[in-house]
Order: C-alpha cells, then structure tokens, then sequence
C-alpha cells in the first residue's frame, strides 16, 4: 500500500496476539486456578478452566489460522504446573511438546515471546504459600532456568511475570482469585517476591541468552479523579497510582524497592533489569476512593470498562519518561461478545500508537480465540476469533478480518 493511501501507518509495528497457558490449553488439573475453579461460587458461570480452548491437542490448528491472518508476533505462556508437576520434577515431554510448537509458530514466521508466570502455578507452589512465601523467588528461578535452558536457543524474547499489582489485589485485597485473602501484608509480600524474582529472572535469563529482550507485562491504566476539585478524589488518585502502579514498576524495572516493599536483598542494586517496556493496557479508571467506576457518558465493553485510547499513550509516556526503552503493549483488547465494537477498538488503539511520539515496536491484542476470563470463567469474549465451547469450532470475526488487513496493508487505509 503506497502510503498516500493510508490514512495511519503501522509499518513500525509487529503486530499479533496475545494469550495465557491456563486461559487456553485445558486438561490441567494440577494448578491453584483449576482447585479454585472447582470450589463452589467462585468463577461467575461455574466453569473451570478445564475445556477453555482445548488448546493443548488444537496447537497446530490455532498456530495455522494466525499464519493465515499474517500475524507477526504471538504472545504465549508455558504452564509452570506442566513443567513441574511436583517441586523438583520436571516434565521433559512437556518442554518438547512446547518446543514443538515454539518451532511451528517460528516457521509460520512469527516472533514468539514467551511468559514464564501467568497468573497460574502448580497446586504445590500455592500450597507453600505461593508468592507470599519466603521461597518464591528461588522456586520460580529454578522453573524459569530450566524452561530457558531448554527453549532459550529458539526463543529470544520473555515475559518474567504477567501483571504483578492485578495478581496481589485480586487474589490478596479483593477476593477475586485465589487464595482469595484481604491482607496488605500480602499485598507487600506478594509484590515484594515476585519484584526480586523478576530482578534474578533478568539477570538469569541473560546469563543463558546473551541477546534476550526481557521485561515484564505491567498492568498500566489511566488513574483520574472522578471530580478533579475534590480532593479526597485527588488524594486517592495519587494514592492508586503510586500503590498499585508506581511501586511495582520501580522495584521490577529499576530495582528501587520503596519502603512498602522492605529493602531490596543485597544482590539486587538499583540498576535496569529490562529491555523493553511492557505494558498491558485496557482502560480508565475514574478515582472516588469509594466506588471507583467510569466517567459519565464514557463507552464502555461488555464488563463495564471505560475504552480510552488516548489513555495508552498517557501510561507509555508517563513510563517511558521515568524507564525509556523500546515499547511492546504486550496487552490490549475488549470483551465485546457481538463484536460490536472491537475493530474500532482496534483501530483506536492503533491510530494512537501511530500519531504518538514514543517508540512502540509491538502490539499484542488480547486475544486470538475467546478464551477462560478467570473469574468470569467462560462468559466473556475477547477474541478475535470466535469459539464455539461445546463443539470448539472457531471463527474469524470481522474484527479478526480487520486485524489482518491492517497488518497486510500496513496502516489502515483511507
Ligand atoms: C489481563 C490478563 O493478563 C489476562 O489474563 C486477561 O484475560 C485480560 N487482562 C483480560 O481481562
């Protein structure tokens, strides 16, 4: 496409999907979302994530239909309850099943980038105490150091940990994800673990691949108060910002650890522990302090979420000042079951990308096929490609269609 035909260009983007182990594969019993899963009342239609896509046995299908919509890059994660069944033990069948199609997705041409911890972990790990354990961050090194030592030499990109600050609060303030706690204490533990294990994954993960790209997926969204003259609403603006954004990204890209955190273990100097800067982005958030929501009027997805575009620019920018670094939105999408509104989502999303100034190199919509939502269970969709559960047939939606044009096309056209 010549680009007097364009109305925006993305040719400085790789442009794919985005996706989590637990979300799709199905079949795994062995983690703490499949225990909480089947405990009664607590995902919103009573599913588990045991069906999810059934992606586990339909990889090369899911893997041909993104090189038939010319996907660039792909997002995945391998399942730490998988790979090691029980403390110590690890599942060589299970690393060459994913290398298998680590392999399948490369010579379809696309670039995977790999996350080590999505939110779910073998039931032993939770057992100990998960991430607020004192030995989290040794576990979770093991784990990372063998899955690297066996995939490292096909994979240059990694994701350590997926949205930190959404697993402390969700499973640890708000009850919404095992093991369902109301602690700060936990909150501060939780954080505080996985920033040093994020800190030793760098630098491990470096040890092993020389020309790694390593960060994190930071969940960045946009804070405002509900009225910017009251100041309650202002303080607790700045009080959500800081705690469950700023906090994180300090000790996890910089490693600063704030006094929230307790101080950072000897081996870890304030320095850089990343080489992109990860963002998962969806929305805004309009601060009371009391029942936070949206701003009168705003459009909002099928779960109630504000859709902001502009707001992807503000989290980059504000990031980029404090950590420059090429930036891949490792995340952003819509759960829209009508897909009523997702190709204009995407192109929202995109056209700011396209007119800011910042370096962004990548953009991961989430996600490929409908998938497992956690605590929504199946209810929710975000693909852009459809999922039929009960027969596990999947369709291209419009939006889906859209997504190829514009990656074919290079922008979008006038
Ligand atoms: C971010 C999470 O990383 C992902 O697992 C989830 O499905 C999406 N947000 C949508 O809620």
């Amino acid at each position: 496409m010549a680009d007097d035909d364009l109305l925006f260009s993305t040719r400085d983007l790789l442009i794919g999907t985005a996706t989590a182990s637990l979300q799709i594969e199905g079949g795994d019993r062995n983690n703490n979302w499949y225990d909480w899963a089947s405990l009664p009342g607590t995902i919103k239609d009573g599913s588990t994530p045991l069906r999810a896509t059934d992606h586990w046995n339909r990889w090369r299908e899911d893997t041909a239909l993104m090189a038939e919509l010319g996907l660039q890059v792909y997002r995945m994660s391998v399942e730490w309850s998988r790979i090691e069944p029980r403390p110590g033990e690890f599942d060589s069948a299970v690393l060459d099943r994913y290398r298998e199609e680590i392999d399948a997705i490369r010579a379809a041409g696309i670039q995977p980038l790999v996350t080590l911890h999505h939110f779910s972990h073998p039931s032993w790990f939770q057992g100990l105490g998960e991430w607020t354990s004192d030995a989290a961050p040794d576990l979770f090194l093991r784990f990372v150091d063998t899955v690297v030592r066996a995939l490292g030499d096909r994979v240059a990109d990694w994701v350590t940990i997926n949205e930190p600050n959404v697993y402390a609060v969700q499973g640890h303030l708000f009850g919404e994800a095992p093991p369902a706690r109301r602690s700060w204490t936990g909150v501060r533990k939780v954080l505080r673990h996985m920033a040093i294990a994020h800190c030793r994954a760098y630098r491990r993960i470096h040890e092993l691949v020389p020309d790694a790209r390593v960060g994190f997926a930071h969940h960045a969204r946009v804070f405002e108060p509900r009225n910017p003259r009251n100041p309650f609403h202002r303080a607790m603006t700045a009080f959500d910002r800081t705690l469950f954004q700023d906090v994180i990204a300090d000790a996890m890209l910089g490693g600063r650890f704030a006094r929230v955190l307790g101080s950072a273990p000897d081996d870890i100097a304030p320095g850089r522990y990343y080489d992109y800067l990860g963002i998962n982005y969806y929305s805004r958030t309009a601060v009371t302090g009391i029942s936070d929501g949206t701003f009168p009027g705003a459009p909002v997805n099928d779960l109630g979420w504000e859709i902001h575009p502009a707001g992807l620019i503000d989290v980059a920018r504000d990031l980029h000042r404090r950590y420059p670094a090429p930036i891949w939105v490792t995340e952003n999408g819509t759960a829209d079951a009508a897909d009523a509104f997702r190709a204009r989502f995407v192109h929202d999303h995109l056209a700011a990308i396209a007119g800011s100034d910042l370096p962004f190199e990548r953009y991961y919509h989430w996600c490929f096929v409908d998938n497992w939502e956690w605590a929504e269970g199946e209810s929710q969709r975000f693909g852009i490609v459809a999922l039929d559960y009960e027969t596990q047939e999947r369709t291209v939606r419009d939006s889906g269609r859209f997504l190829a044009q514009v990656i074919a096309d290079g922008g979008v056209t006038r």
